[in-house]
């Protein structure tokens, strides 16, 4: 039996605690500030608490007093807080980077100089500043656009664009002196980025301070509401191809974002003596200007992780002790050729920034298993039985099939299996559904379809 902790209560915990427990000898234990009824339903009623999972020190005893074996830590602000560093004092290994390592997502700053420091291809012209008078100048003398970034952690939220949320330089100015002013991102400070464009992809990897194991690629859908308008979320889907590339990302540029990637690890490891150890996620951008890093976080991403778990193979516990033993290297990590599409269902008025809290969601979990679809729950009330919203994102549901089309459309019958009031996208991957498929596979759909309406298939 292997005693292990999960940290965190979102879709992407619910995803990790559901790959754990693929696992017969997983006793999961988890800590959580919102009652996850998927991690519950995991975990024995003595095994899962509601406490501040940033609240290091109690975290740690629990875990302690739980005689667990490794935890997984599954977001960002307990990695930024030093949790990991704390259970490894106490003799327990964590999946997730201690907070020196954290840093990568933790400090923009820290990222992009590593990367000019040691010459790490990928990086973005950047510019950090930390008075207002000089921010106003500098905006003033350019007719470049940047994207605006708060140093530290804001919850995926803080990023702003020039051109795009922010139309004109005096907003861009106005939003700088914001930032630095209110310490937005905890730093009285805002990094200055050259405004990237073309098409972004996330690759995630498994890390034990030496060899990087990459997962499928995955698009992420940040804007709220369809055809990419309305402000930035942490995600409102996501979705992955059958063979783990994206219809604009070839092979070679995969290999050439891994190795970006493999050198931030080997750096941090050879020059600044930091061990990586964990779930490392890279996003990039591909474009008229090569492949470009947007930025590094220290954990899965939220969807994206609720993709890639959906379609795992390896058990996930062997993979978290190959990475705490460094031995990566000698386990064959597999995911399914298949495809996945993962739409989150968040509360109504989500898109324009009026969440509604306590509507009522009634979901069909047998008939969501029945279409051959994952059902992941996220920041959710449980009052009397029901399922309540609350103003963060509610649940999500991942379709699987052959084609990211077929994926799609099976995600599509998984939120009719959800009733009450919510907002949704119902556009996620779908532009390019077209570029994966042949002809065959388009004609089968709708021959299958016909069937149906005629009463047969
Ligand atoms: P981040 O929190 O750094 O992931 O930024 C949130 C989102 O802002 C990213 O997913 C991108 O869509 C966008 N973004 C961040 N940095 C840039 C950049 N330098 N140029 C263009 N878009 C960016
Ligand atoms: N989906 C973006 C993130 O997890 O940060």
């Amino acid at each position: 039996m292997s005693n292990i902790l999960l940290v965190g209560g979102g879709g992407r915990e619910h995803a990790i605690a559901e790959a754990l427990c693929r696992d017969d000898s997983v006793r999961l234990f988890a800590v959580m500030n919102c009652k996850n009824p998927g991690i519950i339903a995991l975990s024995q009623s003595d095994d899962w608490v509601v406490h501040n999972e940033n609240d290091i020190n109690w975290v740690t005893n629990w875990a302690d007093e739980k005689n667990i074996d490794f935890a997984v830590v599954g977001f960002e602000e307990p990695l930024g807080e030093g949790l990991c560093d704390e259970l490894e004092n106490r003799g327990i290994p964590a999946l997730g980077p201690k907070k020196e390592a954290a840093r990568l997502e933790t400090s923009k700053v820290f990222t992009r100089v590593l990367l000019d420091e040691y010459d790490i291809p990928g990086n973005a012209e950047y510019q950090l500043f930390s008075d207002p008078n000089e921010l106003s100048k500098f905006l003033k003398s350019t007719s470049k656009q940047y994207a605006l970034k708060p140093v530290g952690l804001t919850a995926g939220k803080g990023v702003k664009i020039m051109g795009e949320q922010l139309k004109t330089t005096e907003e861009a100015i106005q939003y700088g002196h914001e930032v630095i002013q209110q310490e937005i991102g905890q730093y009285a400070q805002i990094l200055l980025e050259e405004r990237l464009t073309g098409e972004e992809f996330t690759l995630q990897c498994f890390v034990d301070g030496k060899t990087l194991v990459p997962m499928p690629l995955v698009q992420d859908f940040k804007r709220a509401s369809e055809g990419d308008k309305g402000p930035n979320t942490g995600g409102m889907g996501s979705y992955s191809q059958a063979n783990g590339l994206l219809p604009f990302v070839t092979e070679d540029d995969r290999d050439e974002a891994l190795s970006i990637l493999e050198k931030i690890i080997a750096i941090l490891s050879s020059k600044k003596g930091i061990k990586y150890q964990g779930v490392l996620y890279g996003q990039f951008m591909i474009g008229g200007n090569g492949i470009k890093l947007v930025e590094i976080n220290a954990r899965f991403g939220d969807p994206e992780a609720m993709n890639v778990l959906s379609l795992l193979e390896t058990s996930l516990v062997d993979i978290c002790k190959a990475i705490i033993n460094g031995t990566l290297d000698k386990l064959n990590v597999r995911f399914s050729n298949k495809a996945s599409v993962c739409t989150y269902v968040a509360p109504p008025g989500y898109e324009t920034g009026n969440p509604k809290s306590d509507s009522k969601l009634v979901v069909d979990e047998p008939r969501i298993k029945e279409i051959g679809a994952e059902l992941y729950y996220a920041k959710v009330e449980l009052k009397h039985g029901a399922v309540l919203t609350t103003s963060s994102r509610s649940l999500a549901v991942v379709g699987i099939a052959d084609t990211t089309r077929q994926a799609h459309a099976v995600a599509e019958d998984a939120l009719h299996c959800i009733k009450g009031e919510f907002h949704a996208r119902h556009d996620i991957g779908k532009k390019y559904f077209s570029s994966e498929e042949t002809y065959k596979d388009i004609i089968d759909d709708h021959n299958h379809i016909d069937n149906q309406c005629m009463g047969v298939g």
